[in-house]
């Protein structure tokens, strides 16, 4: 076969390293474009679901306890489109509903269940004993416990400034939302919180 001799040759490029990574780089750009610039336009990925409304302030104070403590590490909050996952947990998770979820809580690990759709399941009662100790309700937990939520107050000094920020990502606070939230939390425990959040949790697609 005639040997190639000018232009971008297979041989030119495949014996030439730098050449080689920026190509490769530009075909992982073009690439990267097309399959993640179109979610930041989606109706799907960036409005909400039907019934999804942002956190109130005690649940947006017990997503903090809920980030905080590291519940993430055992739990996902993404159920998969796969038919044992829809059996256990409910209608597989879509994009629509985290969107005022900053950061999201997805994840893969799973050493306890998904909490996607945990809204609910439970009576706020069963919260407060299992989050104390999970052992009282579920004997062969390993869950840690979490008694010190129990005599924690939320820290109602900060929960306006967080609603705030969130607000500058686009999450549509009002300004009386905002301006009440300190009181709303006010002389409420940690546990509270937590239980407050994980009621929500996946109300909108049961
Ligand atoms: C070391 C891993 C681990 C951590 C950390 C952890 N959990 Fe769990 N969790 C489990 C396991 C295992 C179970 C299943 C047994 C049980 O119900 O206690 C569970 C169960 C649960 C359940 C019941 C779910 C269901 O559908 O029955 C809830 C709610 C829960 N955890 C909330 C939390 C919260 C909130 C935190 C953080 C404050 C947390 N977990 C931290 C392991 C963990």
């Amino acid at each position: 076969m005639a040997k190639q001799t000018s232009g971008l040759s297979h041989e030119k490029i495949e014996t030439n390293n730098f050449l080689m990574i920026v190509l490769i780089l530009v075909v992982l750009l073009a690439g990267g474009m097309v399959e993640i610039v179109p979610l930041f336009f989606q109706k799907s990925t960036t409005q909400p679901i039907k019934g999804v409304e942002p956190y109130t302030p005690l649940q947006l104070a017990g997503r903090d306890v809920y980030i905080r403590e590291g519940c993430y590490n055992c739990h996902s909050q993404m159920i998969r489109p796969f038919r044992a996952e829809t059996l256990r947990y409910g209608h597989y998770s879509v994009a629509g509903e985290s969107v005022y979820d900053h950061p999201f809580q997805w994840g893969s690990k799973r050493t306890g269940p998904d909490l996607a759709r945990v809204g609910g399941k439970y009576s706020d009662e069963w919260h407060r004993i299992h989050l104390i100790n999970p052992r009282d309700v579920v004997p062969e937990s390993n869950m840690p416990a979490y008694p010190w939520l129990a005599t924690t107050p939320v820290n109602d000094g900060t929960i306006a400034a967080h609603m705030g920020a969130l607000r500058k990502v686009g999450v549509p606070y009002t300004d009386a939302q905002i301006a009440g939230a300190a009181a709303e939390v006010k002389g409420k425990t940690e546990l509270e919180a937590t239980i407050a959040y994980l009621q929500v949790l996946g109300l909108a697609l049961k």
